[in-house]
Formats: C-alpha cells, sequence, structure tokens
C-alpha cells in the first residue's frame, strides 16, 4: 500500500499525533487527506477537506460517509485517556465510547468504500493495549480492547482485500500525556513511523522509539502464534461485515 495518490481518512486531526499523519500523509503524496474534526482546523491545504466527525456521533460518522466518495485508507486516531482509578464506571464509559466503539463504529460505516478500494483501516493503539498502566486502568482497557477487535476484524476482512492494522504507540510529546515526566517521541516521528508501517505492510506498527524496542518481542511471542492459529476460524457471515 503506498500513500501517494490515496485518500486517506484521519479522525481526530486537529492537533497532536492526527495533524502530524495529515502533514505525513500529505508529504508523501496522497491524493486527498479526509480530516475528521469536532473544532476548527488548523490546516490549509488544497488537498485537505475538513470532516466534522465526532466519533460517538452515529449521525456524523453518516454524514461523513456520504462527504466522502472514496477512500483508500482509514486512520482511526481519535482517542481521549481519562486519569481514573476505576471507582468511576462513567469515566471507564465514555473511554469506551470514544476508544472502542467510536473506531468501530467508523470501521462499520466505512467498510463499503474500503472493500471497493481493497483499503487499510490502521487502527491507534497504545503499548497500554499490551499490559495495563494502572495511572490509566480505563484507558488501558479500552486499548486492549481496540487492539483484540483489530484482530478480529484483520482474520474477518482477509478474504475481502481489506489489510487491517493495529498500531501499538509508545510515549509521543502531545496533550495527551503532557503531566507524564517521561521520555517522548515527537508527533512527526511517530507519524512517520505510522506511515512506514502501512507502506510495508506491517500487520502490528510500533512507530517510535519505545514501542521498537518490544517489536521483535511482541512479533515472535505466543500472543501472535495465538492469533495466528485462532485466524483459521472465521465464520462464513464474515463476508456480511460492512
Ligand atoms: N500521545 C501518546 O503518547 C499516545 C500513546 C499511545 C497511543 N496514543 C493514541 O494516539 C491517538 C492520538 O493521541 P494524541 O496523543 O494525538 O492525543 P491528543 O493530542 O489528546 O489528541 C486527541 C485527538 O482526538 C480527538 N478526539 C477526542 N475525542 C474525540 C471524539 N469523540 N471524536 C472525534 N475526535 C475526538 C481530539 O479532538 P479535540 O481537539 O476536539 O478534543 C484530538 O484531535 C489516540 O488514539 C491515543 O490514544 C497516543
Amino acid at each position: 500500500m503506498r500513500i501517494a495518490d490515496k485518500a486517506v481518512l484521519v479522525t481526530g486531526a486537529n492537533r497532536g499525533i492526527g495533524q502530524a499523519l495529515v502533514h505525513e500523509a500529505l508529504r508523501r503524496g496522497a491524493r486527498r487527506v479526509y480530516a475528521g474534526t469536532r473544532g476548527a482546523l488548523p490546516i490549509a491545504d488544497g488537498r485537505v477537506t475538513p470532516l466534522k466527525l465526532d466519533v460517538t456521533s452515529a449521525e456524523q460518522i453518516q454524514r461523513a460517509v456520504e462527504e466522502v466518495g472514496s477512500l483508500d485508507v482509514l486512520i482511526n486516531n481519535a482517542g481521549i485517556a481519562l486519569y481514573d482509578d476505576l471507582n468511576n464506571p462513567a469515566s471507564l464509559e465514555q473511554q469506551l465510547a470514544v476508544n472502542l466503539f467510536g473506531p468501530f463504529n467508523v470501521t462499520r460505516a466505512f467498510l463499503p468504500l474500503l472493500k471497493r478500494s481493497k483499503g487499510a483501516i490502521v487502527n491507534n493503539v497504545s503499548l497500554v493495549a499490551l499490559a495495563a498502566l494502572p495511572a490509566v486502568p480505563g484507558y488501558s482497557i479500552s486499548k486492549a480492547a481496540a487492539f483484540n477487535m483489530t484482530q478480529s476484524l484483520r482474520a474477518l476482512l482477509a478474504g475481502e482485500g481489506v489489510s487491517v492494522h493495529a498500531v501499538v504507540i509508545g510515549p509521543t510529546d502531545t496533550d495527551m500525556n503532557r503531566g507524564f515526566d517521561i521520555p517522548k517521541a515527537p508527533v512527526q516521528t511517530t507519524a512517520q513511523g505510522i506511515c512506514d508501517g502501512i507502506e510495508n505492510g506491517e500487520e502490528d506498527i510500533f512507530p517510535d522509539p519505545a514501542s521498537q524496542s518490544i517489536a521483535e518481542g511482541w512479533r515472535n511471542g505466543v500472543a501472535k502464534v495465538l492469533e495466528r492459529q485462532f485466524a483459521g476460524f472465521v465464520p462464513e457471515t464474515a463476508t456480511n461485515l460492512g
């Protein structure tokens, strides 16, 4: 999958990693970049189409599908992280709504377009999808669930020629982790790593130095072996997806 001449949609594109992904897709020659945003979009480029897209709004998702004629790459990037301690069910629900049901519903809505183009779905998850970070347990649960969903979609859509990638992002310098005093990759590094992974056809993308340090262990690990074994159990109804 080359990004040049492709149509790419990035959710949560107005700041952070999403904004860097829009710039990186443009740099690689994307034909059109649809930039999902809830508010103003601080990017002015003739190849960028702003899309009003709160990923928790069924109505906005539907309107976005109608606006996007064809699509090659969907990047489910929008996300929230709340500092909680699992004492508040509403906090968990809110994070699941954005980080799990957001990509779930956006993906389902755009699947007909992606099947037509034999395109790619890219879900930005996190290192905390692989091991919980107790400072953000609700966020960890939501990313683990989104990662697991990515594995199922990968198997369910393989027969349709749609590739499904998980991005295991490590600490990256954005508003999301402003309070954490730890080494962080610049957003440009992470965005470049994500686009390299898409172009290299990597199932699981480790885009930054922290995530790269565990990439080999993951790819050769027991969880990956199990994923490949389980991927054989695809129901016949999988073709109904989208
Ligand atoms: N930064 C890291 O270290 C790190 C590490 C691992 C994974 N990630 C993941 O990478 C992705 C991007 O994170 P980031 O660091 O760039 O975060 P960020 O700077 O906080 O930006 C989050 C983006 O998501 C958008 N968003 C939040 N809720 C939304 C909703 N309901 N509908 C649509 N858009 C929504 C925000 O829009 P508004 O401006 O309207 O709020 C913003 O554009 C997230 O999925 C995050 O979990 C980040």
